[in-house]
C-alpha cells in the first residue's frame, strides 16, 4: 500500500496513482516515498498493465519542495525516483493539469507518455531559483523537443502552454480539463503492449546539435539578456551541452554536479530567499480570509499622462473598465493615443492578439468630466505631485464618487493621512504607488494610512493580484519604502563625487554589482533639469551647475556623460571640469576614492534606512524591502535584495562600516549586529 499523500486505485488493468499534497503538490519526502512505493506496486502487480500518474487540487507537481533545499537529504531523492519511473516495465502516463514545473515536469518527462489538460502550463523554472533542473530535466527535455527549444525553456525559465507543448513534442495529447483522468486512462489502455518510449533512449532530436555544436554560442548571443551575469543560466547551458556531448548516464552525473554547485552557492540562496519573500509580501498581519475584499467592477483614473495611462492599461488588460479623466481635450486625446499606441506595439511584437488589444481599448471611457467618476468602485489619482493639488482633488472626489468607493493616490512620497483627511471617508483612502512604466513594472507599493480599513487594504491586495502586480504594503512616510531608501544612496553618490570619485566610477561600481545602471546614468536618463528653473538657479548644487552649463542629460546629448546618436554615453571631460570648478568654489580638496569605499558608502546607508523602515513598522518585514528593491529599482536578484545582502555579508560588518562613515547606526541594526542576528529568516 502506498503511503499518504499518495493513493492508488485500480481501473481494470490500469493502476491510477494520485497525489494530494496541497497547496501545489510539491515533491517533498512523503510524496517521493509514496510515489516510489506506488510505482513499484504497479511494476510488481501482474494484473496491472499500465499506470496513470495524476494529481488532485490546484495543480500537477509544481516542483521539488523548495523548503527542503539546504536540509539533510531524505531518501528517496528525486533523481532516484525519476529513474525508477522511467525504468518501469509498464507504461506510465502523466496526466497534467495546472502547472507541471521543475521536478514536477521532470517526473512527467520520465513518464512514457504525457497528456495535458487544456490551459496547463509546463516549465523548468529552476533558473529563477538560481538552480538548474536537477532530476534529469536538462538531459531528457532536449531529447524530446530538441536543443534550441530546451535551452529556451531551461535558460529562460518560462513555462509553455499545453498547446505549445504539444507542438514541440513535449506532450502527446491535449484534452479538456474535465476529461483529463478518463482520457489518460483510455490512452493508457490504448498503448498497452507498445514498445516503451523512454526519453533517455531517444537520440534523433539532439542529433542536429551533435553535428552543429555552435548552436550553444548562437543561443548565448541571441539571448544575452537571459544570462544576466548570473551563474545558473550558464550552468543550464553547460548541462544541456552535456546532453549533446555525453552518453545519457554521464550527462546526468554532470547535471547533478552542476546542480549541487549552484545549490551551495550564494546566488541560489539569495534567489530562494526572494521566492519566499515575494510570497510573504502578500500576507498582512491581522488580515485573514474573514476580511472580504470589495468588488471592483469599474476603475476611475484622474490624469491621462504617462503614469495615468500606464496605470489604466493594467486594468484594461485585465478586463476591468476604466474611466479616464483629463482636464483638457488635447491632453486626453494624447493619453488615449499613447495607450492605443502601446497596445498596437504589443500586437506587433506578438505579445497580444489584435482581438485582445481591441477588447482592452473598448473598455476605456475617456472623459473631461470628473463627475463621470461617480460610478467607479475605485478611483486612482495620478496628477501633479503636490499636496495642495491632491488634497483639493480628493475633497472633490469625495463629493462626486459614490459612497463606499475607494479613493487612491499614486503619490510616490506624500502623506496619505493628510490626503485622507481632506475627505469624509479616510477609511476608504490609501496609496497605490505604481512604478514607471506602470503598464510594465510589476511592483506596487500599497500604502495604508492610519485610518485605512482592513477591507480596503484587502481589496487593494486582491486587485493587485488580478492585474498581475507584486504588491508590498507600506505605512505612510516620506518616500514609503523604495524612494525613502533611494534618498541616502543619491546623497552618498553626490557626496562621493564632491570628495573626488568620478561619476562614471560610481556608476561602474554599481553596475559591476549588477544594478542595471548607476545613479549618474539614471540622472542623465531622467533629465538633470527635472524641477530646475533657469530663472532661480544659483549654481548651489552640482545639478544646478550642470544645467547652467547647458548639460541637461540624455535629452540634449550632454549630461554627466556625452551621448552619441545611439544614446551611448562616454565620460564627459566638460562635466568633469564643471565638477572640479564646483568643488574648488566650495574650497574642498578632492582625494582618490577606491571602489570598495564607493560600494559601502552607497549601499550601507540604504540598509541602515531599511532597518529604520522595519523598526518603525513602515514595512511589515525586512524581506518586503527586498521585494521592493529587486522589483522596482533593479537591485540584483543574485544578492536577494538589500536586507538579505546585508545578512549575507554580516550585519556587524555593515554596522562597523556605517560607523566608519560617521553615520548613526539604526537601533535595530545595532542590536542585530551585536546579537549575531539577521534581518531575514
Ligand atoms: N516548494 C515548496 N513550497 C512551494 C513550492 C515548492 N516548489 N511552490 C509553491 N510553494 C508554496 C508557496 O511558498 C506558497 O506557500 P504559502 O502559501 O505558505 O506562502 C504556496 O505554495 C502557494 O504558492 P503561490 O502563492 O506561489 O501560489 P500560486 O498559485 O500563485 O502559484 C505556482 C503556484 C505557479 C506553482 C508557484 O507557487 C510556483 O511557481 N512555484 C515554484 C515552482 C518552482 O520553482 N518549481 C521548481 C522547484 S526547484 C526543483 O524542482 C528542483 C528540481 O529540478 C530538482
Amino acid at each position: 500500500m502506498a503511503t499518504a499523500p499518495i493513493t492508488t486505485r485500480r481501473d481494470g488493468d490500469i493502476l491510477v496513482i494520485t497525489s494530494n499534497n496541497p497547496p501545489v503538490n510539491a515533491l517533498g519526502a512523503a510524496v517521493r516515498t509514496g510515489l516510489m512505493a506506488a510505482v513499484l506496486e504497479g511494476a510488481a502487480d501482474a494484473d496491472v498493465r499500465a499506470v496513470v500518474l495524476r494529481c488532485v487540487g490546484r495543480t500537477f507537481f509544481a516542483g521539488a519542495d523548495i523548503t527542503e533545499f539546504g536540509q539533510p537529504p531524505v531518501f528517496p531523492l528525486l533523481p532516484e525516483l525519476v529513474e525508477v519511473i522511467e525504468g518501469s516495465p509498464k507504461p506510465i502516463v502523466a496526466a497534467i493539469h495546472g502547472t507541471a514545473l521543475g521536478g514536477g515536469l521532470e517526473v512527467a518527462l520520465a513518464c512514457h507518455y504525457r497528456i495535458a489538460a487544456d490551459g496547463a502550463k509546463l516549465g523548468l523554472p529552476e533558473v529563477k531559483l538560481g538552480l538548474l533542473p536537477g532530476a534529469g530535466g536538462t538531459q531528457r527535455l532536449p531529447r524530446l523537443v530538441g536543443v534550441t527549444e530546451a535551452l529556451t525553456m531551461i535558460v529562460g525559465g518560462s513555462p509553455v502552454s499545453a498547446e505549445r507543448a504539444s507542438e514541440i513534442g513535449l506532450v502527446d495529447r491535449v484534452v479538456g480539463a474535465d476529461a483529463l483522468e478518463a482520457a489518460a486512462i483510455a490512452y493508457a489502455r490504448d498503448i498497452i503492449g507498445e514498445p516503451l518510449p523512454r526519453a533517455s533512449e531517444r537520440g534523433e532530436r539532439i542529433a542536429e546539435a551533435v553535428r552543429d555544436p555552435a548552436v550553444f554560442d548562437r543561443f548565448r548571443q541571441a539571448h544575452g539578456r537571459l544570462l544576466k551575469g548570473l551563474r545558473a543560466p550558464e550552468a543550464c547551458i553547460a548541462a544541456v551541452r552535456a546532453a549533446v556531448e555525453l552518453p545519457f548516464a554521464d550527462g546526468l552525473l554532470r547535471e547533478r554536479a552542476l546542480f549541487q554547485e549552484l545549490l551551495a552557492g550564494d546566488e541560489s540562496k539569495a534567489q530562494r530567499h526572494y521566492f519566499f519573500a515575494e510570497r510573504a509580501a502578500g500576507k498582512i498581519a491581522g488580515l485573514d480570509a474573514s476580511v472580504v475584499p470589495q468588488a471592483i467592477e469599474r476603475v476611475g483614473i484622474v490624469g491621462a499622462g504617462t503614469m495615468g495611462g500606464g496605470i489604466a492599461m493594467n486594468f484594461l488588460s485585465a478586463g476591468i473598465p476604466v474611466t479616464l479623466v483629463e482636464r483638457e481635450q488635447a491632453a486626453l486625446d494624447r493619453g488615449v493615443a499613447t495607450i492605443g499606441g502601446n497596445y498596437a506595439r504589443n500586437v506587433r511584437s506578438g505579445r497580444m492578439s489584435e482581438d485582445a488589444a481591441g477588447a482592452a481599448m473598448a473598455l476605456l471611457r475617456p472623459t473631461l468630466a470628473l463627475a463621470d467618476l461617480a460610478d467607479s468602485d475605485l478611483v486612482i489619482e495620478a496628477v501633479f505631485e503636490d499636496l495642495a493639488v491632491k488634497t483639493a482633488l480628493f475633497a472633490e472626489l469625495d463629493r462626486i464618487v459614490k459612497p463606499g468607493a475607494i479613493l487612491a493616490s499614486n503619490t510616490s512620497y506624500l502623506d496619505i493621512d493628510a490626503i485622507a483627511a481632506a475627505t469624509g471617508r479616510p477609511e476608504a483612502v490609501l496609496g497605490l504607488h505604481f512604478f514607471s512604466p506602470a503598464n510594465i513594472m510589476r511592483l506596487l507599493e500599497v500604502v495604508r494610512g492610519a485610518a485605512t480599513a482592513p477591507e480596503v487594504l484587502a481589496t487593494a491586495m486582491a486587485l493587485s493580484k488580478r492585474i498581475g502586480k507584486i504588491a508590498v504594503v507600506a505605512r505612510t512616510c516620506d518616500g514609503f519604502i523604495g524612494n525613502r531608501m533611494l534618498k541616502p544612496r543619491q546623497e552618498a553618490a553626490n557626496q562621493l563625487v564632491l570628495e573626488g570619485a568620478k561619476p562614471w566610477d560610481v556608476d561602474r561600481v554599481l553596475t559591476a554589482f549588477r544594478f542595471p545602471m548607476g545613479p549618474f546614468q539614471m540622472a542623465d536618463l531622467a533629465g538633470l533639469d527635472l524641477g530646475w528653473d533657469a530663472a532661480t538657479s544659483q549654481g548651489a548644487t552640482l545639478r544646478e551647475a550642470m544645467c547652467e552649463a547647458g548639460r541637461r542629460g540624455q535629452k540634449n546629448g550632454r549630461g554627466f556623460y556625452d551621448y552619441d546618436a545611439e544614446r551611448r554615453g562616454t565620460p564627459s571631460p566638460q562635466a568633469e571640469a564643471i565638477i572640479a570648478a564646483f568643488v574648488a568654489k566650495r574650497g574642498t580638496v578632492q582625494r582618490a576614492v577606491d571602489d570598495a569605499e564607493i560600494l559601502e558608502r552607497l549601499l550601507y546607508p540604504m540598509v541602515n534606512e531599511g532597518a529604520r523602515i522595519v523598526e518603525e513598522g513602515v514595512a511589515q518585514r525586512a524581506s518586503d524591502i527586498d521585494v521592493v528593491w529587486v522589483n522596482g529599482y533593479g537591485w540584483p536578484i543574485g544578492t536577494g535584495g538589500p536586507m538579505f545582502w546585508a545578512d549575507t555579508i554580516g550585519l556587524d560588518t555593515v554596522a562597523a562600516g556605517l560607523e566608519r562613515q560617521g553615520v548613526a547606526v539604526a537601533p535595530l541594526l545595532r542590536r542585530l549586529a551585536a546579537e549575531g542576528g539577521r534581518f531575514t529568516g
